[in-house]
């Protein structure tokens, strides 16, 4: 007897055995004599008596194909899975016809269980934001030091995604979402997914990201620094906290030739070098989704004849009279490839720039870091470290500006770091390598 996985093509011969070993006690061979996995739930059970249908879907999702199986009408159906922002599939997928109680939707959610929604695209959203809801009222004690404070709310953050991103959607061809009263998502879901070939299961709460970030790519986000608005895509670290925008549009700045950005982003602070007459500026970022957007906005602001951007891990060839950076500000692992623009694994950006600068530097050149204290304040770094990171690469602070950060959530009481962000300051370092 030979099985065929619909879903990988995986191969179950042997006759008798599923592949975690257990004893099958009938079959229902179709008439080809082979037993297709379609009707395999249906036709056979367990010599324990459980149902055969959760152990397939898992086989399937253990191949990590990303390729996510359900049964539904009669048969097992399968669909390629997709995440932008590197969620595991679910291992098993059950269907939903009707709006579970929020509990009930949790506690499948914290099971594993992704749930594909069949019913009302609002009703879904509003499944969503109550799940998200009473999450958020369900809080640890916070740890007492402020460093495992962090990590607790970094873990606490990573078992939200994880639990929401269950409720699911099917991508059909369009791409579009093909459930009563859903939203147009062709523009949205094709920037950041590609073209459509088959059918697709996406998380409802990326796809509600992805919308709304395509409203921030179409409309753009207003700089004042710049006069002009910069347009993030998904992914992309955006200039939301304008105040490290002003440090750099404000810092004294000598004759520049030729000026790098360093983890440019949207190309935020490479556009405001130029507006600030630098002739030439180069901008490199890591992350290929980055310097297609810091691309698109050199273009849209018309200022591809003064900035080039290029991928790179750190610095591009050559010199500079000035070098900007701003690293991710935490030292943290990333959850996923969005946070990368958020925290430094190991600080490794950080200190790949702190390190190298000085040999990318011209004669009197200087470089502008700019840093949050946070990571002081949560105790993930010290003052003196950083200092010392500074000396031992054989460079010398010339001078420091500060700001206050102005966003809501630095005057908000709210949440297990809002001691960190109430005292937070950013700075722009002024260094210049040793003579
Ligand atoms: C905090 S964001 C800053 C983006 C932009 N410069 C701004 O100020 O809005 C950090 C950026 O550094 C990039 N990055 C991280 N590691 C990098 C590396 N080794 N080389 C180049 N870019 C890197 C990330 O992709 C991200 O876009």
């Amino acid at each position: 007897m030979v099985t065929a996985c619909s879903a990988c093509a995986w191969l179950w011969t042997g006759g008798c055995r599923q592949s975690d070993g257990r004893r099958v006690t009938h079959f229902e061979p179709s008439s080809d004599g082979r037993v297709s996995v379609s009707r395999y739930p249906r036709a056979c059970s367990f010599e324990d008596g459980s149902s055969p249908w959760s152990p397939f879907v898992e086989h399937c999702a253990d191949h990590g194909n990303e390729t996510v199986s359900w049964y539904e009408n009669g048969h097992v159906n399968s669909a390629e899975w997709r995440s932008a922002g590197g969620l595991r599939p679910p291992k098993r997928v059950d269907v939903l016809e009707t709006p579970p109680p929020t509990d009930l939707a949790l506690r499948r959610a914290a099971q594993g269980v992704g749930m594909l929604w069949r019913a009302d695209f609002p009703d879904a959203r509003r499944l969503l934001s109550s799940m998200s809801k009473r999450l958020d009222r369900t809080r640890a004690e916070p740890a007492r030091d402020s460093a495992a404070r962090f990590y607790q709310y970094r873990q606490g953050r990573r078992n939200r995604a994880r639990v929401l991103g269950m409720l699911l959607v099917e991508l059909g061809a369009g791409p579009a979402v093909d459930l009563p009263r859903a939203p147009d998502v062709r523009a949205a879901c094709g920037e950041v997914y590609g073209d459509t070939v088959g059918p697709r299961v996406v998380s409802l709460r990326e796809l509600l990201g992805v919308l709304s970030a395509h409203r921030w790519r179409r409309n753009g986000i207003a700089v004042p620094a710049l006069g002009a608005r910069i347009h993030p895509h998904y992914g992309v670290f955006p200039p939301t906290r304008n105040e490290y925008v002003d440090l750099v549009a404000a810092a004294e700045v000598a004759a520049v030739r030729t000026a790098f950005d360093i983890g440019t982003g949207t190309g935020v602070l490479a556009a405001v070098l130029a507006r600030r007459g630098i002739p030439r500026v180069v901008a490199t970022d890591i992350a290929p989704q980055a310097v297609a957007c810091a691309r698109d906005n050199v273009r849209r602001l018309g200022m591809g004849d003064r900035v080039i951007v290029a991928q790179a891990d750190l610095f591009p060839p050559g010199r500079a009279d000035l070098i900007v950076c701003n690293p991710p500000w935490l030292t943290a692992s990333p959850s996923s490839p969005l946070d990368a623009a958020v925290f430094d694994r190991g600080g490794r950006m950080l200190s790949g720039f702190v390190r190298g600068v000085a040999d990318h530097l011209t004669v009197r050149g200087e470089a502008w870091l700019v840093l949050s204290d946070i990571a002081e304040l949560l105790d993930l770094r010290t003052r003196a470290q950083l200092l010392g990171e500074f000396d031992s690469a054989g460079l010398s602070v010339l001078g420091r500006l500060d700001v206050r950060p102005r966003h809501p959530r630095a005057r908000s009481a709210r949440g297990p770091l809002a001691f960190a962000r109430a005292a937070e300051q950013v700075s722009l370092w002024r260094l210049g390598a040793k003579r």
